[in-house]
């Protein structure tokens, strides 16, 4: 079973499609999360942000990047010069993935097995949202809309079109420009986060160049 038993066919709305999120049984991964974490933002966004998976913080609210990875994209985002109003953020798998260590919730990342079976809302959210610029947060991301060879850290902070090794891009309706860059949970795990996150802020600075 995958996502796409979920799906309702022909939704013509985000709520729509967030609603139907809310009962996918797509994989197991909804056994143990609190509740789907589905996209959010402007409905005619022209840039999408899709990260990995919901955190423990977004679990427990039910909204994509609210906690510590979401505050630090935030600011990035700002920095960049990007208006965080005219964006819309989601994830590649939309159930939080962990293990249990006592009542501590560790987060694990997703399998390819959870990021194929979760892939039909990405391309349902994408296929309503037509945007001009796909920013991708990470490998997650990147395999999800990608495929398993594709680099990011070859390939982060440039425009790029659709590559040929995505994986079948017909699903996406608007083929975007795509800029990938790091997640910014990277940046709060890094050595030196001031160089990190100086990074990532350039990344999103060629994103936010495409639209002017
Ligand atoms: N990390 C992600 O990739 N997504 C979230 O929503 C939160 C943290
Ligand atoms: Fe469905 Fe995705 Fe949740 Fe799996 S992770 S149950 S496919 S919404």
């Amino acid at each position: 079973m995958t996502a796409q038993d979920f799906v309702p066919d022909g939704a013509r709305t985000l709520d729509e499609l967030k609603a139907a999120a809310a009962s996918c049984k797509g994989c197991e991964l909804h056994e143990g999360a609190t509740q789907t974490v589905f996209g959010r933002g402007d409905t005619h966004a022209r840039v999408v942000f899709v990260g990995e998976q919901p955190g423990d913080v977004e679990d427990q609210k039910g909204l994509p990047f609210v906690g510590p990875a979401g505050h630090l994209l935030r600011r990035a985002v700002d920095a960049a010069g990007m208006d965080p109003r005219q964006l819309y953020i989601t994830n590649s798998v939309k159930h939080f993935r962990f293990e249990l260590r006592g009542r501590r919730r560790i987060h694990q990342t997703p399998d390819r097995t959870h990021i194929e079976a979760c892939r039909p809302w990405l391309v349902a959210e994408f296929s309503l949202l037509r945007p001009q610029v796909v920013v991708v947060l990470g490998a997650t991301a990147a395999k999800a809309l990608l495929g398993p060879s594709f680099r990011v850290t070859q390939s982060r902070g440039r425009v790029l079109p659709w590559p040929d090794s995505a994986q079948r891009p017909q699903d996406f309706a608007a083929p975007a420009k795509l800029v990938a860059t790091i997640h910014p949970s990277a940046v709060l795990r890094a050595d030196n986060q001031e160089i990190a996150y100086n990074g990532l802020v350039a990344d999103l600075t060629v994103a936010a160049r495409v639209l002017n």
